[in-house]
């Protein structure tokens, strides 16, 4: 089955009932989206199908067959954020990162659908998605900067040469 990720169409080998995050992660090494709850419970698997935020981990392959799928990884580069991961990065929103692509990926659906959302909008965009270790306010507030136009990419510095990273133990969620 053909599968676009990031603007890229993948031929993939796994079964129609396979999830699509086991897709990502496993077949095309998109390692952005995790594998937390794997029940529908925490977000950390979010990714946008057709713009839309959606929970990989409940979504077979067979459904999404077509669709355009968005992981982090299609955001943008170390060098060159997004408004979100710029104000992600401005606000402090993110210590370990485990949850940090869903709600990259949340923030960016609401971005790109709903700019003008109110706090109740947002709090309602990021419901469902767990954070255990940043809290939920610098999320909130990296999220409505963004939303208000109040992020600079341009001063954000790549504090890391992007290197290519060995997965040192297959299938582990990270
Ligand atoms: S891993 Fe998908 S919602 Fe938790
Ligand atoms: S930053 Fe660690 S779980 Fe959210």
């Amino acid at each position: 089955m053909k599968l676009t990720v990031n603007g890229v169409e993948h031929d993939v080998q796994a079964p129609q009932l396979a999830s699509l995050l086991h897709v990502l992660r496993e077949e095309l090494d998109l390692t952005s989206p995790k594998a937390g709850c794997q029940q529908g419970g925490c977000g950390t698997c979010t990714v946008l199908v057709d713009g839309e935020p959606r929970r990989s981990c409940l979504l077979p392959l067979a459904a999404v067959e077509g669709a355009a799928i968005t992981t982090v990884e299609g955001l943008g580069a170390a060098d060159e954020l997004s408004p979100m991961q710029a104000a992600f990065d401005e606000h402090y929103a993110a210590q370990c990162g485990f949850c940090t692509s869903g709600f990259l990926l949340a923030g960016t659906a609401l971005l790109n659908g709903s700019p003008g959302a109110t706090r109740e909008e947002v709090l309602e965009a990021l419901s469902g998605h767990v954070c255990r270790c940043t809290g939920y306010v610098k999320i909130v507030r990296a999220v409505e900067a963004a939303l208000h136009g109040e992020v600079h990419p341009e001063r954000v510095e790549a504090s890391f040469e992007p290197e290519e990273t060995d997965v040192l133990i297959p299938g582990s969620p990270a």
